[in-house]
């Protein structure tokens, strides 16, 4: 059944679990995450970005989201509007069956030009009444995702920002955090932490100068009753980039969030992990490892099948990781 983000962060709250958010545009994306979810017997967010409402259309984004559940009746799912960028996405998010909107105010509109904090405060409360008024949940966001090691904020499609930014703008301020929760009445709390969109997040494995775990748990320790959000969680597992530079890929080396640190984060209050690249290197390198062991191949389900098959693996495992499994 579809519920909000609130009943299913609240049960995680309880249970001390997190759970996957993972992005979707496709059907296949769908069938692959649900199937997963159903395997594990775990709640899950499926969350639609603008880019992703604007690929596959309202209309179907909702249907198809409507027929996993039914397709899956034991599975708790929300259906989740990723970086609304003004009260107007996020209102129509709603009214195409969106349980649960992002208000992500730590930007302007454009997504990319870094916001004061009055801006941030003012446009996230009042989603907040609104979305509150028909029911749904709210995420907001306080810092700005960017990268500690270049000071570089990260825009949504995992590009950098204009100038450069401070850490105080990088990494949540725990006191302001609390200021923002109550003034914002929102339901969770996406947190800034050094984390950033895209595969190209980290140029070494990273330590605590660079991933601020720490944050975290200040902010957990400030406000232990409410749901912090990681975003830019991928762990861009170096067993997916070899599957996509082992069949004619170019990724450069890089590194993302181990998943222990989430792990870390789960134990300090973060209920909700934001995934997308990792799943969308899980299915193009099949399509790559199919391209280039059967060139003879035309059948698009052939290329479909396996990276549905790598996608699943995937979230399965994350909902193990993350404690979530069980909890349906
Ligand atoms: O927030 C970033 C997500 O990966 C969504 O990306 O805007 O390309 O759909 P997208
Ligand atoms: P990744 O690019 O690390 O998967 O982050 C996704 C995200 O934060 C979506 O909001
Ligand atoms: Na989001
Ligand atoms: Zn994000």
């Amino acid at each position: 059944a579809l519920i909000t983000l609130r009943q299913l962060l609240d049960h995680a709250a309880e249970h001390g679990y997190g759970v996957p958010a993972f992005n979707i545009n496709n059907m296949e994306q769908g069938l692959a995450i649900v199937k997963a979810a159903a395997q594990a017997d775990a709640p899950v967010i499926l969350q639609a970005s603008r880019g992703a409402r604007s690929y596959a259309g309202d209309i179907m984004l909702r249907r198809m989201v409507e027929a996993l559940a039914e397709m899956n009746p034991t599975i708790p799912i929300c259906l989740h509007q990723d970086h609304g960028n003004n009260l107007g996405t996020c209102m129509s998010a709603i009214r195409h069956g969106f349980t649960s909107v992002m208000m992500d105010g730590s930007l302007l509109e454009d997504m990319k030009t870094p916001a004061d904090y009055d801006y941030n405060v003012a446009v996230t409360a009042k989603v907040s009444e609104a979305a509150h008024a028909v029911g749904a949940s709210v995420e907001g966001e306080l810092g700005v995702l960017g990268s500690l090691e270049t000071g570089e904020a990260a825009a949504e499609d995992g590009s950098g920002a204009e100038g450069k930014l401070d850490h105080s703008q990088l990494l949540t301020d725990p006191d302001q955090a609390a200021d923002f929760v109550q003034r914002t009445r929102c339901d969770a709390l996406a947190i800034a932490c050094g984390t950033s969109h895209g595969a190209y997040k980290f140029t070494r494995k990273p330590d605590g100068d660079i991933l601020a775990m720490h944050v975290i748990e200040a902010i957990h320790q400030r406000l232990p009753g409410t749901h912090l959000v990681m975003h830019g969680s991928s762990s861009v597992p170096q067993y997916l980039q070899d599957l996509i530079n082992g069949a004619g890929g170019e990724m450069p080396q890089t590194y993302g969030v181990p998943v222990e640190e989430i792990e870390r984060g789960i134990r300090h209050g973060v209920r909700k992990v934001n995934i997308d690249t990792d799943c969308r290197m899980a299915m193009t390198g099949h399509f790559r490892k199919v391209a280039r062991e059967r060139p003879q191949e035309f059948d698009p389900r052939k290329f479909l099948i396996p990276a549905m098959e790598e996608l699943a693996a995937l979230c399965r495992d994350r909902f193990e990781r993350f404690g979530t499994a069980g909890h349906a």
